[in-house]
């Protein structure tokens, strides 16, 4: 395990991949066939300043539509991990503006009459699911809205648990609904209000309290960027890759 390199961001370009020609800004590029869009721009010469984040499909920053020439429909994905293709015409999209709606979850119930006085747009839900046809993720969006419109909050929380918030959903959406802002409040709810609470949430919350990781925190943050390498990448307990070892714990069980 020790002095594993991860090169998730770094362009890998095979020997001879053959280059298709994709346009970035309007103007034409010859990309290795292998990239994916983000690293399409960065071949081209590009930098990212906005609209990228982790890299790895889990941000939501990286939001893109495009067409491919000749084809009258519309896509939508992740620039990290969509691949180009031939003749394919890119926009990135690095955020979406909203309305913040300011809640106090403490004074809220799980009904249906909660998601209609905060989200009232939902209410205008068509039944198109564009929503959900956008989605990078695969989420059955337009069902979630349609759970949060039941009241049926648990399931709207279930069902929009892997969202990014990318907002290409939002992008799409004839009423206007921030779908993602819906799931959010459906699954702190959830949590605040539907779920039993956990047990041991509840002592590791106490420990935080008393000041058990202070020490450790203060250290880390004090000593030497060489230092933290190499705690991190030479003492650290490794823990297992893909490993069927479900209750795998560190020996040094001082922080857990
Ligand atoms: S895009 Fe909007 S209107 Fe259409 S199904 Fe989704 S939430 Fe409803
Ligand atoms: S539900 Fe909307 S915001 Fe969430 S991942 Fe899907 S498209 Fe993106
Ligand atoms: S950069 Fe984070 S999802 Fe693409």
């Amino acid at each position: 395990m020790k002095g594993i390199l991860l090169t998730g961001d770094k362009p890998v370009i095979p020997e001879g991949v053959k280059q298709v020609p994709v346009y970035i800004m309007g103007k034409r590029y010859m990309i290795p066939e292998t990239l994916t869009i983000q690293k399409a721009f960065e071949y081209a010469g590009y930098r990212w300043i906005r609209g990228c984040g982790c890299r790895g499909g889990i941000c939501g920053a990286c939001s893109t539509v495009y067409r491919i020439m000749g084809d009258h429909k519309l896509y939508f994905g992740l620039a990290c991990q969509t691949v180009v293709k031939e003749n394919m015409v890119l926009a990135q999209i690095p955020f979406y503006p909203y309305k913040r709606r300011l809640h106090d979850i403490e004074n809220l119930e799980p009904t249906a009459e909660t998601m209609a006085k905060i989200y009232p747009e939902i209410m205008k839900c068509v039944g198109c699911n564009t929503c959900t046809r956008a989605c990078p993720m695969d989420i059955k969006v337009m069902d979630y809205i349609n759970a949060a419109i039941r009241g049926d909050i648990e399931r709207c929380a279930r069902l929009s648990l892997d969202c990014i918030l990318c907002g290409l959903c939002t992008s799409r959406c004839p009423a206007q609904i921030t779908h993602y802002n819906v799931g959010m409040l459906a699954r702190r709810l959830t949590g605040a209000k539907i779920f039993k609470r956990a047990d041991h949430l509840k002592a590791r919350v106490q420990e935080i309290q008393s000041g058990k990781y202070e020490k450790f925190m203060r250290e880390l943050t004090e000593i030497s960027e060489d230092e933290l390498k190499r705690r991190y990448v030479e003492e650290r307990e490794w823990e297992p890759l893909n490993s069927k070892e479900v209750n795998w714990k560190p020996q040094d069980e001082r922080y857990l």
